[in-house]
C-alpha cells in the first residue's frame, strides 16, 4: 500500500512523523455466522487493510485524522474521558484503547492518521482491520508488544461488542491480527486452536464481486445471534451440556422445535449443516478436490439466504450468475445484507466469467460491480 499521502498528511496536521502500522481485511473461504455458535470459521488475511502513522503526544489527548472521510475527518478524545466520542469511526480506536487498559495497558496519548484500501462494508472487515492495528501498535507503543496476539483479536471483538453495538464473534479481529501469507487459517472458535493451511488451488482463483449493497452490521445481525441463542437456551434445559450450537445435533433441535418460532428454528439448523460444511471442506482441501469445496459454498450461500436470511436480492443474482457461467463455487462472504460474494474460478474461466458478471449485473441493478483478485497475505503488523 502506498503510504506516501499518509506521511504527507501526518506530517502537515502534526508537524512531526511517527511509525507506520498495518493490518489487512480478510476473506473467509466457508463457515459463516459459525464463529459466535463456538464452530469453524476457515478465513485469511487479505492485501488490503488500514494503514495508520501514529506518534506519542505526551499528554492525555488522542488527536484522529481520518484521511478517507470527508464528513468529520478530525476527532480528538481524552484517555480519561468516560464517554464514547459522537464520530462512530472514532468509537473503534477509543473502544480499543478502553479494552487495553483493562488488560493493565498503561496509554498515552498520541497522534494518528488513517487510511485503507479495504473497500468499506464490502464484507472484508474494514472495521477489524481498524481495530487491529491500533491494538497492535499500542501495545508495541505501550506495552512492549506484551500482549499476545490472540489477546489483541479479542480486544478488537470486545471493542465491537462494547463500544460499536455489534455482538460479533472473533473470526474478523483473529483472521486480520493472525494471517499469514499464501495461508487459510482453520480456527475452532470453541477450543481457539488454529492450524495454517497453506491455499494454493492450482488451476483456480478467489475472485471477489462486490455488490456494493453497504451493508453495516447490527441489529439484524444480532438478532441472528438471538436466534441461535434461544435454541441453545432450550436444548441445555431439556439435554444439559449444550453451552453453544456445536454442542447440538439435528435431533435435539427437532425435539425443541415447538418451543422456536420458525425462523429460530431455520437459523439454528443452518448453523448445524454449516458445521458438517467445514468439515467437508477440509477433508475435499486436503484431497485436492476442488469441484466438491465449490460446491459447499453454493450450499452455504443458499443456506444463509434461504435459512439464515441474511442475503439480499443482489447478491442471490450474483451467485446465481455464477452458477451460469459454470464458477465453481460462490457464496455472501461475511456478515452478509450486502458487501461482497466470493467465488472459487478455474482459471479458464475466470476472464468470461468477470466479464459476464459486470455486464449481467450492470443491466439489473445499474451499477457495474467491482471486482477484486484475493491475494492471501500477512495479518497485522509494524511497516518500515
Ligand atoms: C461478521 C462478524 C464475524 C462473523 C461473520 C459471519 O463478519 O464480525 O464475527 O460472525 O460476520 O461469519
Amino acid at each position: 500500500m502506498d503510504t506516501t499521502t499518509l506521511r504527507n498528511r501526518f506530517r502537515q496536521q502534526f508537524g512531526t512523523s511517527g511509525d507506520l502500522y498495518f493490518s489487512p481485511g480478510r476473506i473467509n473461504l466457508i463457515g459463516e455466522h459459525t464463529d459466535y455458535n463456538g464452530g469453524f470459521v476457515f478465513p485469511g488475511a487479505v492485501d488490503k487493510g488500514v494503514a495508520i502513522e501514529i506518534y506519542r503526544n505526551g499528554s492525555r489527548k488522542v488527536c484522529l485524522l481520518a484521511l478517507d472521510r470527508d464528513d468529520v475527518p478530525y476527532v480528538e478524545f481524552s484517555l480519561d474521558d468516560k464517554e464514547k466520542p459522537a464520530q462512530h469511526w472514532a468509537c473503534y480506536i477509543f473502544g480499543v484503547c478502553k479494552e487495553l487498559e483493562k488488560r493493565g495497558v498503561t496509554l498515552g496519548g498520541f497522534n494518528a492518521a488513517i487510511t485503507g484500501d479495504v473497500p468499506l462494508g464490502a464484507g472484508m472487515s474494514s472495521s477489524a482491520a481498524l481495530e487491529s492495528v491500533f491494538a497492535f501498535a499500542l501495545n508495541t507503543m505501550f506495552a512492549d508488544g506484551r500482549v499476545d496476539k490472540f489477546e489483541l483479536a479479542k480486544i478488537g471483538q470486545a471493542t465491537e461488542h462494547n463500544y460499536c453495538g455489534v455482538k460479533c464473534g472473533i473470526m474478523d479481529q483473529f483472521a486480520s491480527v493472525m494471517g499469514r501469507e499464501g495461508c487459510l487459517i482453520r480456527l475452532d472458535c470453541r477450543s481457539l486452536e488454529y492450524e495454517y493451511f497453506p491455499f494454493d488451488p492450482k488451476g483456480y482463483k478467489l475472485v471477489l464481486v462486490n455488490s456494493g449493497v453497504k451493508h453495516s452490521l447490527g441489529n439484524e445481525y444480532n438478532e441472528r445471534r438471538e436466534s441461535c441463542e434461544k435454541a441453545v437456551a432450550l436444548m441445555n434445559e431439556q439435554f444439559g451440556g449444550v453451552e453453544t450450537l456445536r454442542d447440538a445435533n439435528y435431533q435435539m433441535l427437532d425435539a425443541v422445535k415447538g418451543g422456536l418460532t420458525d425462523d429460530d428454528y431455520r437459523r439454528a439448523k443452518y448453523v448445524l449443516d454449516e458445521k458438517e460444511r467445514v468439515l467437508a471442506v477440509c477433508d475435499a482441501l486436503n484431497e485436492g478436490k476442488y469441484e466438491l469445496v465449490g460446491q459447499k459454498m453454493y450450499e452455504t450461500h443458499w443456506g444463509l439466504s434461504r435459512d439464515y436470511t441474511v442475503s439480499c436480492p443482489e447478491l442471490d443474482f450474483l451467485v446465481e450468475t455464477a452458477q451460469e457461467c459454470g464458477v465453481t463455487g460462490s457464496r455472501i462472504m461475511g456478515g452478509g445484507f450486502g458487501g461482497c460474494t466470493i467465488n472459487l474460478v478455474r482459471e479458464t474461466i475466470a476472464d468470461k466469467f468477470i466479464s459476464k458478471v459486470k455486464r449481467e449485473y450492470a443491466r439489473k441493478f445499474g451499477i457495474i460491480p467491482e471486482i477484486y483478485q484475493v491475494v492471501i497475505g500477512d495479518g497485522s503488523r509494524k511497516l518500515q
